[in-house]
């Protein structure tokens, strides 16, 4: 179920800048390497490679690290998606809309942007792939970061049973925010609570910003056929975008990257709603559904696990979301791979994370091997806060 968390890259001592050790400086290796393969992509650059390469070997040594144009962070956010190993939707990584937003210092600004983002990324239900990326770590000056690991997260209310009312991977986030004042999002506690965002910044405590609920996109869950399924109250939100993790570009870490892309059904209906350690939701729909829970032999895990995800597939669909399914995004990862390919690329891809969680052998991923390596620019999970919980889980 889980798989082995993304190792972090390690930092090189021979960038430190005299002194104590300095996590934000620059990696000067990683910067060139970076630079060059940015002009051998795109070759007409009106600064040529060996005078940028100059620029920024000055300012490393003099400030320790250096700022990225408009194109380079561009380019690397694009290369960031296209070297991520476990996505399966990276075919159209090319067309990432880039947001800069390095501009933004104060915390309200920051969350009118991240506002900003769900409401480009959402598109009125045409989910467009979208990264908004905020100020990196420099020396002497952390960027800002969120503690939700995605921008929409289901609250998970902790009960005096043990059991919690919600999404259980928000648990210690519920109670973190909690602990800085959020009193629940208005009526009683619910399974499909939005959580407020908490913004941390060099400069001010961490604070809370409510999602404006016009914002979050969200789907009821219905069945064709099972007009029970509806009865049930279930829900997800429509756009998946990823908050926690660092995005790493040219030896330059930006600690609030938030990207998305759109859901794949299964995300939902075989794993959120569906993993032991979230909803787990199978047996109530199997007994929805008023199959033979009695045996194993029966197979009604699986048939209930097929009909939660042609519930969630036939809602999104009908409610006008873009979403796709596990055989189509198959296919098309096969179609990134023979691109990249021509292009002399290889695709690094990580085979448990790629195969998706049900019908894995039916899907023509399934039946070959991947290269596997660390590239750069990419993502890294982030590292673990005791402050909002477990923090960095990287099972996303
Ligand atoms: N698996 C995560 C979720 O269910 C989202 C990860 C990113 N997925 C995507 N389709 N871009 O919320």
């Amino acid at each position: 179920m889980t798989s082995p968390a993304v190792p972090s890259p390690t930092p090189s001592p021979r960038t430190a800048a005299p002194g104590a050790y300095d996590g934000a400086v620059a990696d000067r290796d990683e910067a060139a390497e970076f630079l060059r393969q940015y002009h051998a992509e795109h070759p007409d650059q009106p600064v040529p490679l060996v005078r940028r390469l100059d620029q920024v070997r000055a300012a490393i040594d003099d400030a320790g690290t250096y700022r990225l144009t408009r194109d380079e962070l561009v380019f690397g956010a694009r290369v960031a998606w296209r070297n991520s190993r476990r996505c399966i939707g990276r075919l159209y990584w090319n067309s990432l809309r880039v947001l800069d937003r390095r501009e933004a210092t104060s915390p309200e600004e920051i969350h009118r942007q991240l506002c900003a983002h769900l409401h480009q990324a959402t598109n009125g239900g045409r989910l467009r792939p979208v990264i908004s990326v905020f100020a990196p770590d420099i020396p002497g000056r952390p960027g800002p970061r969120l503690w939700n690991e995605q921008l929409i997260r289901y609250a998970g209310h902790r009960r005096g049973d043990g059991t919690v009312l919600g999404d259980p991977r928000n648990a210690d986030l519920t109670e973190a925010v909690r602990r800085l004042g959020w009193q629940g999002s208005g009526g009683p506690e619910g399974p499909f609570d939005v959580l407020p965002l908490v913004i941390e910044t060099a400069d001010d405590k961490p604070q809370l910003f409510e999602l404006p609920r016009d914002l979050v996109l969200e789907v009821p869950l219905t069945h064709p056929e099972f007009p029970a399924i509806a009865e049930l109250g279930l829900r997800w939100h429509a756009v998946p975008a990823i908050s926690t993790m660092r995005l790493r570009i040219g030896g330059i870490d930006h600690p609030l990257a938030p990207f998305n892309g759109w859901y794949m059904g299964t995300e939902i209906g075989a794993r959120n709603l569906v993993d032991k350690d979230r909803y787990d939701l199978l047996p109530t729909v199997a007994a929805c559904l008023g199959l033979d829970t009695g045996s194993e032999r029966t197979l009604w895990r699986d048939r209930a696990l097929v009909e939660l995800n042609i519930a969630v597939l036939h809602s999104f669909h009908a409610a006008g979301v873009r979403i796709s399914d596990h055989h189509t995004e198959s296919r098309r990862f096969l179609a990134h791979i023979a691109r990249e390919k021509r292009q002399g690329r290889s695709v690094p891809a990580d085979w448990s994370w790629i195969v998706p969680p049900v019908s894995g052998g039916i899907t023509p991923v399934f039946h070959r091997y991947y290269d596997d390596a660390d590239q750069r620019p990419n993502f890294y999970a982030a590292e673990p806060d005791p402050r909002r919980g477990a923090g960095g889980c990287p099972r996303v």
